[in-house]
């Protein structure tokens, strides 16, 4: 695993994004969606440097199944969303990357009658958008490789990482991480055995 923005240049270029969405007192009452489970510390980070008003909601979006690194069928729930009808929306998202997450939440969001989407990534793929949408605000612009870390996963893992690294092809080998199953030790407790090898 190679890290490439470190703890200290992610929370610049999340200061820098929070700067460009104008959530001063005085603006009218923003909703920001965030999409779970990518963008949750994005989503925590972002909103501690906004002054507000603002509302949070979430979405889940699920394209990756598994350990599988290609985009596949896109997944949307949307049940737990508050009223949207003439709300100031900004969707958050970690990683825009062929897009069509984001296009396809867009496109659901606003069957829902907002005053305005406007979206936010914390990263962009480097020349992989297949959408005619682009994010309104971007953190960064990486080149095309697979990252976790900062909300990010790989198959579930590394969302908690305070910083982004890109998984290198080792490193998304499932079976280098053996699942041992736990054992409850108790002394003096032989009815507790070891697990088989
Ligand atoms: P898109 O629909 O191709 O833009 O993919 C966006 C979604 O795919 C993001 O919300 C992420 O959940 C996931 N994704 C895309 N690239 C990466 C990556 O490099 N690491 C982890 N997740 C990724
Ligand atoms: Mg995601």
């Amino acid at each position: 695993m190679r890290q490439i923005l470190s703890q200290q240049q992610l929370d610049e270029g999340v200061t820098r994004l929070a700067q460009f969405i104008d959530c001063s007192k005085s603006a009218p009452p923003l909703t920001i969606i965030g999409v779970l489970n990518g963008s949750i510390v994005l989503v925590a980070d972002l909103i501690r440097r906004l002054e507000g008003p603002l509302r949070i909601a979430m979405v889940w979006a699920s394209s990756y199944r598994g350990d599988a690194i290609t985009a596949g069928n896109l997944e949307l729930r949307m049940d737990v969303l508050p009223d949207l009808k003439d709300q100031d929306v900004l969707v958050v998202d970690d990683i825009f990357d062929t897009g069509h997450t984001l296009q396809t939440i867009i496109k659901e969001i606003s069957t829902y009658n907002p005053i305005r989407i406007r979206t936010l990534v914390l990263l962009k793929k480097h020349g992989k958008s297949q959408v005619s949408i682009a994010p309104d605000f971007i953190g960064f612009e990486i080149p095309d490789e697979f990252v976790v870390g900062y909300g990010l996963d790989f198959n579930g893992l590394w969302r908690h990482l305070p910083y982004l690294a890109a998984l290198d092809p080792e490193d998304r080998v499932e079976d280098k991480v053996a699942i041992v199953p736990a054992v409850r030790r108790v002394e003096n407790d032989l009815s507790i055995s070891e697990p088989e090898e």
